[in-house]
C-alpha cells in the first residue's frame, strides 16, 4: 500500500506499529543491509530488537533543509510534504523529535553534501571495511533511463561506446537519447561469443576509435556481456595509455562478474585470457532491461558464477539459491535480484581485499582451473564460460573430496543444484593427456604444481597448492569409470 494511502487510512500510529513489526520480523530473519526510512528508529523496540540481534545501526544524518530540498526534488509523493514551507516545517519538527534518540545509533554519519557513492564509501570506511573498488549500480528502465544514468556517471566528455551488435536497436536509441541531453556518443560495434576476444576484434576497436575525434577527456562505454567489457575494457586500458571505462552490463555473467572487479583481456590460439590488463571501471551499470532478449542458455551460464559466490559466501546463500532454484529459471524478478546482489557482494568484497590478485580474489578461481582447461581443450566453441565453470565446479568439489579437503556429499549436492539451473555437471570424455597439457599451461600452475581452489563446505573455501602428478592421477582415475566414488 502507497504510504500516503496507509498514512490516510489508517493513521500515522498504526502504520507506525506495523512497521515496527515487520522491521522486528527482518532483524530476527535476515542478513545484510537494512535500510529504514521514517520513523522506524524511534520505536524503542526496534531499537532494542537491533542490538539484541548484534545489528550495527548507522545513523545517515541530513540537516533539515537538504532532506527538505530531495523531498521536494523526488516525484515521489511524501505525506505531509505539500509545499516548501509544509515541508521544512514538517522536516524541522521530525529533527528536533528524532535526532537525540537517532544520535545513539553506534555510528553517526553526516551526509550533507554527499552523494550516495560518498556515504556508502563513509559508512564503509567507518565500519572498518574496505571500500568498494567502484560503483556498481542496477538499472531497470530502458535507453532513456540509460542514457540519464550515463550522463550522471560520466559528466563530461565524449563517449566512445564498444557494442555488442545483437543490441543494436537498444544502443541506438540510447546514443539517440544521449544526443538528446547535448551528448556526443560514437559506437563501434563488435560481436559477441568467444570466436570474438581476439586480438584483431581488439585492433578493430582501436583502429575505429581513432577514425573519429578522441582525446583524454573521453570514456569508453562498453554495452554487452562479458566478452565486450574484456575486450572493450582491454581497449580503454590501452587506448592513449588509459581511458576511463563504464560497463554497461547485459548478460547475467557481464552483471554478477566479468563486468565485475576490472579483469580485462582476451584470448589467444595458446589460451584463454593470456593477455589482459587490470583496468577499473569508473562505474558498472547491471542493465535489468535488456535480460529480456538474453537467450536461456546464456541466462544459465551466468547461474554458475552464482553458484559459486553461493560457494564461497556460506550455507545461507547456498540454501537460498537452493530454495530459488525454480524462480530463478523462470527468471522471476525478486530471484534474480537476490542472485545477481549475492554475487555482486561476494566479488566486490574479495577484489576490495585484494584488487591485483596477490591473495584471496583468486578464490573466485573455484571452478576455473578444470572450467578453463576444459574450455580450451574443446576449442572455445563447445561449451560457454558458465558451463565450463559448472562442470569444474562440480569437479573442483570431487577431487576434494579424493584429497580429503570437501566434505561428503558436497559434490553431490551442488551438482544437483546445477543441473536443475539448467547447467551440465559431468566432465567429457576427453583423452587424459589433453587435460594434462591444459593444466600445465594453466595462469595459476606453480612449478610441477597447480593452484586448486578447493571447498571444504559453503563458505570454507582455500586455495591449496596441489602437485600435478595428484590432478593427472584423479583424472586418469576419472576417467576409468570409477567417478562414482571419487
Ligand atoms: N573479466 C572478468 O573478470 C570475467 C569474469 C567472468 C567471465 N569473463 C568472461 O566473460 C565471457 C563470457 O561472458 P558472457 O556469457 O556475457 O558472454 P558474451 O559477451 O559472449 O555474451 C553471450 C551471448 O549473448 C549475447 N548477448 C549479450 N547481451 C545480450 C542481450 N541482452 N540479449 C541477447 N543477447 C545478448 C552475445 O552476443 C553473446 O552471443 C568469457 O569470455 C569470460 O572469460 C570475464
Ligand atoms: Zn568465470
Amino acid at each position: 500500500m502507497a504510504l500516503n494511502l496507509a498514512f490516510g487510512q489508517l493513521g500515522e500510529e498504526a502504520v507506525r506499529a506495523r512497521e515496527a513489526e515487520l522491521v522486528i520480523r527482518l532483524l530476527a530473519e535476515r542478513d545484510g543491509v537494512l535500510a529504514l526510512g521514517g520513523g522506524a528508529f524511534a520505536s524503542p523496540a526496534v531499537r532494542a530488537a537491533a542490538k539484541e540481534q548484534g545489528w550495527v545501526a548507522v545513523y545517515l544524518r541530513l540537516q533539515p533543509v537538504e532532506a527538505a530540498a530531495r523531498v521536494l526534488a523526488d516525484p515521489v509523493a511524501r505525506p505531509g510534504c505539500d509545499g516548501p514551507d509544509v515541508t521544512l516545517a514538517l522536516l524541522d519538527s521530525r529533527f528536533a523529535a528524532r535526532d537525540a534518540v537517532y544520535a545513539t545509533a553506534d555510528l553517526v554519519l553526516d551526509c550533507d553534501g554527499l552523494s550516495p557513492s560518498k556515504v556508502v564509501d563513509g559508512m564503509v570506511i567507518a565500519l572498518g571495511a574496505e571500500p568498494a573498488p567502484h560503483p556498481v549500480a542496477w538499472l531497470e528502465g530502458g535507453p532513456s533511463a540509460l542514457a540519464e544514468m550515463l550522463r550522471e556517471v560520466v559528466p563530461s566528455g565524449r563517449l566512445l561506446v564498444v557494442a555488442d551488435r545483437k543490441l543494436l536497436g537498444a544502443v541506438e536509441a540510447t546514443v539517440a537519447e544521449l544526443a538528446a541531453r547535448g551528448r556526443v556518443a560514437r559506437v563501434v560495434w563488435v560481436e559477441g561469443g568467444e570466436a570474438a576476444k581476439t586480438v584483431s576484434a581488439l585492433s578493430g576497436i582501436w583502429t575505429e576509435a581513432f577514425a573519429g575525434p578522441l582525446d583524454r577527456g573521453d570514456t569508453v562505454v562498453t554495452v554487452g556481456g562479458g566478452v565486450v567489457s574484456d575486450l572493450g575494457g582491454f581497449a580503454a586500458a590501452t587506448l592513449m595509455r588509459g581511458l576511463p571505462v563504464v560497463h554497461v552490463a547485459t548478460t547475467l555473467m557481464g552483471m554478477v562478474d566479468a563486468a565485475l572487479g576490472g579483469k580485462t583481456g582476451l584470448d589467444l590460439p595458446e589460451g584463454k585470457n593470456l593477455v589482459g590488463a587490470f583496468h577499473l571501471p569508473t562505474a558498472v551499470i547491471q542493465w535489468g532491461a535488456s535480460l529480456a532478449t538474453l537467450p536461456d542458455r546464456d541466462f544459465a551460464s551466468g547461474l554458475a558464477e552464482v553458484v559459486k559466490c553461493a560457494l564461497l559466501s556460506g550455507e545461507r546463500a547456498l540454501a537460498q539459491l537452493e530454495a530459488d532454484a525454480l524462480a530463478l529459471c523462470a527468471r522471476e524478478g525478486a530471484a534474480v535480484g537476490r542472485a545477481v546482489a549475492l554475487a555482486t557482494q561476494t566479488k566486490m568484497a574479495l577484489v576490495a581485499r585484494d584488487p591485483l590478485e596477490r591473495g584471496d580474489r583468486a578464490l573466485l578461481n573455484l571452478g576455473h582451473t578444470v572450467g578453463h582447461a576444459l574450455e580450451a581443450a574443446t576449442g572455445y566453441g563447445r561449451y560457454l564460460h558458465g558451463e565450463a565453470v559448472a562442470i569444474g565446479l562440480v569437479a573442483a568439489l570431487r577431487f576434494g573430496s579424493e584429497l580429503g579437503e570437501t566434505e561428503p556429499g558436497m559434490a553431490d549436492r551442488v551438482a544437483a543444484l546445477l543441473a536443475r539451473l539448467g547447467l551440465p555437471t559431468e566432465l567429457p570424455d576427453l583423452p587424459p593427456e589433453i587435460w594434462r597439457e591444459r593444466l600445465r599451461r594453466d595462469k595459476k600452475r606453480a612449478g610441477d604444481a597447480v593452484r586448486f581452489v578447493l571447498c571444504r563446505r559453503a563458505g570454507q573455501c582455500a586455495l591449496k597448492i596441489v602437485a600435478l602428478d595428484r590432478v593427472d592421477a584423479w583424472i586418469r582415475r576419472s576417467f576409468s569409470g570409477s567417478m562414482d566414488d571419487v
